[in-house]
């Protein structure tokens, strides 16, 4: 029986990765392909809020939820009482043969939080990439034009689609050949490009115009803040101008939202951050904090596109799954959990700026609310040629695993730690993985 009393405190007991952790890793590393390898070798047991008891009795104080899925928090009790609820009605259900009512109310729970005075419809689907790959289908469908543009910098996923829409080649290495008619387009990068939001923007619109033409696109996809790319905030306006052109030529705009949505960016959608009103959005990560869900959310007459079965599978929209992210949607509200974003967001930006005086490797701080980076760079080029410090990133990403804190990673150049907490973190225990931090900013 797995032992639920639980003090939610970081506790280090043994040696990270302790020994049962080893002995299980051992044997995870024979039944277990080496492409899903653990960035962390210690072996959960339980979890609760922001904190993960390992095999080993350590607990951990967890700042990547899974990669920016627990959001409320391992295990909020509304979801896992709604999971419970479900469990004793039915846990399948095809919508496509037999619709229920939660398939209904989710999805015109979505369309009242996304922005956008219009008509909106949602499906549901499993990962955050098949979402992206039924978005791309939909905008195909109903401009009836194959190409489409993502933006340097990117990430979507790892299907055979989406690895073609990565920035970085690393994901689809030897694994082509990759899908075609898919073009990526410079971004918005105000910390390495110095651009203003309307010169980025004019660079972008200029590549789609050469390279591809709106006669021949479908749609442009984008990451509000783009998540492996390093958490990149476009500058003010970036993203007004680029949906300015596309719909002055027939273009959609897709919001990718599978890590910036569900209010951890402290708005529901992060899109409303820059006042911009997507075509298309894909949601999943928070969505069901922790359930298997994803999906497309938007304009009722470009989602009426597909032809009836052109669309959907046999999984997408689990009952249970959907019991979680109903009562995720209603907790967000209940228990004001984009403020709690934000609260983590000033915990965080006080901290950072407040090392940023004592170390010259700290190049950007940024970020909103629970979805916060720092990109790291080698002594004295924060200001000029920005070079990156990976080195940096790995002292104190090492330092934090050892004293019973998970960070994770990002960036293009590997340069980046992420912040992306359950915005349930207290600010105790924020104080506490930020005192550890600081003792990793000190090491180097
Ligand atoms: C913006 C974005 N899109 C798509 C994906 C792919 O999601 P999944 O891993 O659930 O397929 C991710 C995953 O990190 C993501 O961050």
């Amino acid at each position: 029986m797995t032992d639920t009393t639980f003090e939610p405190v970081r506790k280090v007991v043994t040696a990270i990765p302790g020994p049962k952790s080893q002995e299980l890793m051992a044997r995870y590393e024979k039944a277990v392909p080496k492409g899903i390898t653990p960035g962390y070798a210690s072996v959960a047991e339980f979890a609760e809020g922001a904190i993960i008891r390992d095999v080993d009795g350590n607990q951990l104080i967890d700042l990547g939820s899974g990669i920016g899925v627990t959001t409320l928090g391992h295990r909020h009790p509304k979801v896992v009482e709604a999971v419970k609820a479900q469990a004793d009605q039915f846990l399948h259900m095809a919508a496509g043969i037999t619709p229920y009512e939660l398939y209904i109310t989710v999805a015109e729970k979505l369309a009242a939080n996304a922005p956008g005075d219009f008509a909106k419809k949602a499906f549901f689907m499993n990962s955050g990439a098949e979402a992206v790959e039924n978005a791309v289908k939909i905008a195909r469908a109903y401009t009836g034009k194959a190409n489409v543009a993502v933006l340097d910098h990117s990430f979507h996923g790892r299907t055979n689609l989406t690895m073609a829409m990565n920035h970085k080649s690393v994901y689809a290495t030897k694994m082509g050949p990759l899908a075609g008619s898919v073009h990526h387009a410079p971004n918005s990068y105000p910390y390495r490009d110095g651009l203003s939001g309307e010169e980025a923007a004019a660079r972008t619109i200029e590549f789609l115009e050469k390279r591809i033409g709106a006669v021949d696109l479908a749609a442009v996809i984008a990451e509000p803040i783009q998540g492996e790319g390093g958490f990149i905030v476009a500058a003010d306006g970036y993203y007004n101008k680029l949906i300015e052109w596309c719909h002055a030529n027939d273009v959609l705009f897709v919001a990718d939202e599978v890590q910036s949505g569900i209010a951890r960016s402290g708005k529901f959608f992060a899109s409303e951050y820059y006042g911009i009103e997507p075509d298309l959005i894909t949601f999943a990560k928070g969505i069901a904090d922790g359930m298997v869900l994803s999906g497309v959310l938007g304009r009722a007459e470009v989602m009426d596109a597909p032809l009836p079965g052109r669309l959907g599978g046999t999984y997408g929209g689990n009952p249970t799954a959907l019991a979680a992210a109903n009562a995720v949607i209603d907790a967000i509200h209940e228990e004001n959990l984009c403020e709690e974003a934000l609260r983590i967001e000033k915990g965080l930006r006080a901290f950072f700026e407040e090392q940023k005086t004592k170390t010259d490797v700290i190049g950007d701080i940024r970020g909103h609310g629970a979805m916060f980076a720092i990109e790291f760079v080698e002594a004295g080029t924060a200001e000029t040629t920005k070079k990156p410090n990976t080195a940096a990133v790995k002292t104190i990403v090492d330092h934090a695993f050892a004293n019973g804190v998970i960070l994770l990673t990002c960036g293009s150049y590997g340069n980046v730690i992420r912040f992306l907490p359950s915005v349930t973190l207290t600010d105790e225990q924020l104080q506490d993985a930020l005192s550890v931090i600081a003792e990793g900013i000190a090491k180097l």
